[in-house]
């Protein structure tokens, strides 16, 4: 028992504190972005037997370690246990040849994804005494090599044998808006992987069955994809495990398929009706497969939503999903009985206040598994990180997200300004420091270049029309005049996203104050009283500026191509309104947002759709635009390089002149709850009716920016917390 409790592998995060002497290259430097939501995230796999008439808190068995971001379970096919039995005895001379428990899964750790075996085990038959302690030992099933240095997106990991699959994004498309999200096979054993998913294609979402002959996924086929969320416009294919061979679509609009047998396959769409809910496809058993044999059901009724099923050859009588029901503002884990068509509660039973996502059935049938927020209830008991490092794909440049929005370096790269909701803040770089400078609610932040500890925000609503009162006023936090406020623009008419000239002397920024949002530069102490120029005009949208530091150019986001069509690309103007170029742009219709300089003014970061999703939007929690990640370019728009792969919603990215040592850094003080995050907002439903009333919301939002007060209200009030990373 001793040998086998100490040779159990326990990882935990490492937490560092920047120290003083960074080694410190002249052309390292950092970058620090948001990502809705995701500092709240703390989810474990959790299992339950299937047999328990009510669940309680004492069937529920956590499986994974209780510190990373763990997450899309699966319980290897039996095909794979003696392997998986050789593979830890190889690597951990574990003496038990049976754990408890055998899970393939998502694991988050140090910022990049991975797939992970973990096997559980109990030192005594009776769990949960109090001397006992559980024992799980951790097996990274991919190594970095295996793909883009380890800097890509892995999920839905299933394992049939030899076989691991799984997506990742780690091979570029090349085409502006098509996800790099592809099936891939790799043998545990030898490491070989394999595509699966053709070139040219996007694949999600991808499930194994029984036989472990077959590959069901969703995909986007060929006709890529159109900026949709909610419903995204996939189609069920199906091929061979072993080389991708065969592939067929079989069903037209639906996602995340599961398999009961080789000829029966599970899987979601939104109905009709407005209500997500889940189908059956039974394949013809011959051997030619069309798509007009393949027969579809619906098998959810309507009144609530049912999505993400999970099937199991054990028992074909049932299914697990995840529902929404009219009652509860929670998602929670349900089982269906598709004989009966009775319903029977899973997880509310055991956690009632907390997300549940993404159930998983053993082969058996006996266990489900699923992931929620670790901690009793959606008040968890993780702390968020202040800056979460995550691994860099370019060199000298170190990458964090940090916990709040719009981040701003100070010139001297060692603070940090950003705004939660409401509130601006500075801390310091290494975590300490941390102070509210402004109460109200605001967004985006921005440094003076000259005069130390002046920084510039928008007061105000974020994401409202032209009209909107909202102000850009300047904050003192240091020396005598600490705490005060100065309003530069005068007339709240949607003043907003200022960015001052390297000279100290200038702010431009955006206004609505012609009925359009344009840029105008003003003068920087005395603010629009002083001078004030319009810089760009016409009936579009022009904003989220950022003013080079060798103060040659603005960067600015504008929708001009397209006016109200929900598309922006990059511009970059000179000051003085001349050199007007389109730099950066994710093809017809896509957004490109943000842009902020290096600290030597020769590329920019920026948030962009150029990669499209990758993952299907419902399997996660909330997240508006859960297409944005974080690029950089050289300024002239050329050598696009992608920064992040996640499937979240990655924006306002900011470049600091300081490489900060990449580690994680924690908040201070401890103790903000963690695990308060939304589910997806097209959920927050209450009868059907709403399902039509708010998608057509969500239409409006996403296709006119600049059309909208209702719209943002509509969504403020169902998601207080919420926030538009792509604020225009
Ligand atoms: C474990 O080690 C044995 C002997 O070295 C080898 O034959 C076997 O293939 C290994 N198993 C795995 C899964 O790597
Ligand atoms: C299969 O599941 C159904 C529904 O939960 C249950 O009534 C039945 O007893 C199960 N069958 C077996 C063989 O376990
Ligand atoms: C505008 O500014 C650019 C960059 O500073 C300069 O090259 C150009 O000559 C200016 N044009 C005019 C008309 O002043
Ligand atoms: C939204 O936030 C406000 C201010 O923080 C709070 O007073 C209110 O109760 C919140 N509403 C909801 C629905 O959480």
């Amino acid at each position: 028992m001793k040998l086998r409790s100490s040779l159990c592998l326990a990882y935990f995060f490492i937490i560092s504190w920047t120290v003083a002497n960074d080694d410190e290259r002249s052309s390292s430097s950092s970058i620090v972005f948001t990502t809705l939501g995701r500092s709240r995230y703390a989810f474990d796999i959790f299992t339950l037997p299937t047999s328990s008439h009510t669940p309680s808190p004492v069937d529920e068995l956590q499986i994974t370690d209780g510190e990373s971001v763990n997450f899309n379970g699966h319980f290897p096919s039996p095909s794979s246990s003696s392997i998986l039995s050789n593979l830890l005895s190889n690597r951990t001379l574990t003496l038990d040849p049976h754990p408890l428990q055998f899970i393939v899964y998502v694991t988050e750790r140090h910022g990049s994804s991975n797939i992970y075996l973990d096997a559980y085990y109990h030192h005594s038959p009776i769990r949960r005494s109090a001397l006992e302690t559980p024992c799980r030992i951790q097996v990274p099933l991919l190594n970095p090599e295996q793909s883009n240095g380890g800097i890509s997106l892995k999920d839905r990991p299933s394992l049939s044998g030899y076989y691991l699959i799984y997506v990742s994004t780690h091979e570029d498309s090349k085409v502006p808006r098509r996800s790099w999200a592809a099936v891939y096979s790799t043998h545990v054993g030898t490491g070989e992987t394999r595509r699966l998913t053709p070139y040219g294609v996007a694949d999600f979402s991808p499930a194994i069955s029984p036989s472990g002959i077959w590959m069901a996924v969703a995909s986007s086929g060929e006709k890529g994809w159109n900026g949709e969320v909610e419903d995204l416009n996939t189609d069920i294919y199906i091929f061979r495990t072993r080389d991708g061979s065969k592939r067929i679509k079989v069903v037209e609009h639906g996602g995340w398929p599961c398999w009961v047998d080789d000829f029966t396959l599970y899987f979601h769409r939104r109905s009709d009706d407005g209500w997500w809910s889940v189908y059956r496809a039974i394949l013809p058993q011959q051997a030619t497969i069309r798509s007009g044999l393949v027969v579809v059901e619906r098998v959810t009724p309507p009144g609530l939503h049912a999505f993400t099923p999970a099937a199991s050859p054990g028992n074909k009588s049932f299914i697990a999903l995840a529902t929404r029901r009219p009652t509860s503002d929670f998602r929670h884990i349900e089982l269906f009985d598709v004989v009966r068509n009775e319903f029977k509660e899973v997880t509310r039973l055991i956690s009632p206040h907390t997300h549940h996502f993404n159930p998983f059935l053993s082969s058996d049938s006996t266990q489900i598994g699923y992931h929620r927020c670790r901690g009793s209830g959606n008040g968890g008991t993780s702390n968020p990180l202040m800056l979460e490092n995550l691994h860099s794909p370019a060199p000298g440049i170190s990458l964090f997200r940090i916990d709040g929005s719009f981040p701003s370096f100070s010139p001297d790269g060692n603070r940090i300004a950003y705004v939660n909701f409401p509130g601006v803040y500075v801390v310091n770089r290494d975590g300490s420091g941390k102070r509210e400078v402004f109460p109200g609610t605001a967004f985006s932040t921005a440094w003076d270049w000259k005069r130390k500890g002046v920084i510039y925000t928008s007061a105000g609503p974020e994401f409202a029309e032209e009209s909107t009162e909202v102000d850009v006023i300047s904050i003192t936090i240091d020396g005598d005049e600490t705490g005060t406020y100065k309003k530069l623009t005068l007339g709240g008419e949607n003043n907003a996203f200022p960015s001052p000239s390297p000279d100290g002397k200038w702010i431009v920024f955006r206004s609505g104050r012609s009925g359009h949002k344009n840029l105008y530069v003003m003068d920087a102490l005395e603010g629009e009283k002083g001078g004030l120029r319009r810089l760009t005009e016409g009936p579009w949208t022009d904003t989220m500026c950022s003013w080079s530091p060798d103060g040659e150019w603005i960067a600015f986001a504008s929708d001009r191509d397209n006016p109200g069509g929900g598309g922006f690309a990059l511009y970059l103007i000179h000051p003085n309104g001349t050199g007007l170029m389109k730099v950066v742009h994710s093809g017809e219709g896509g957004r490109t947002n943000h842009p902020s300089f290096s600290p030597d003014g020769r590329s920019i970061v920026f948030t962009s759709d150029y990669v499209g999703v990758s993952a299907e939007p419902i399997s996660n929690p909330h997240h508006y635009q859960p297409y944005g990640e974080i690029f950089i370019a050289r300024s002239d728009g050329s050598g696009i390089k992608r920064l992040t792969h996640n499937s979240y919603e990655d924006g306002t990215p900011a470049w600091g002149p300081t490489f900060m040592r990449p580690a994680d850094v924690v908040e201070s003080p401890f103790g903000e709850p963690g695990c308060s995050f939304d589910d997806c907002h097209w959920l927050n439903l209450k009868d059907g009716n709403k399902v039509g009333e708010l998608s057509s919301h969500l239409r409006c939002l996403s296709h006119s920016v600049s059309a909208g007060s209702k719209c943002g209200q509509v969504l403020r009030s169902n998601n207080n917390h919420s926030f538009h990373v792509k604020n225009v």
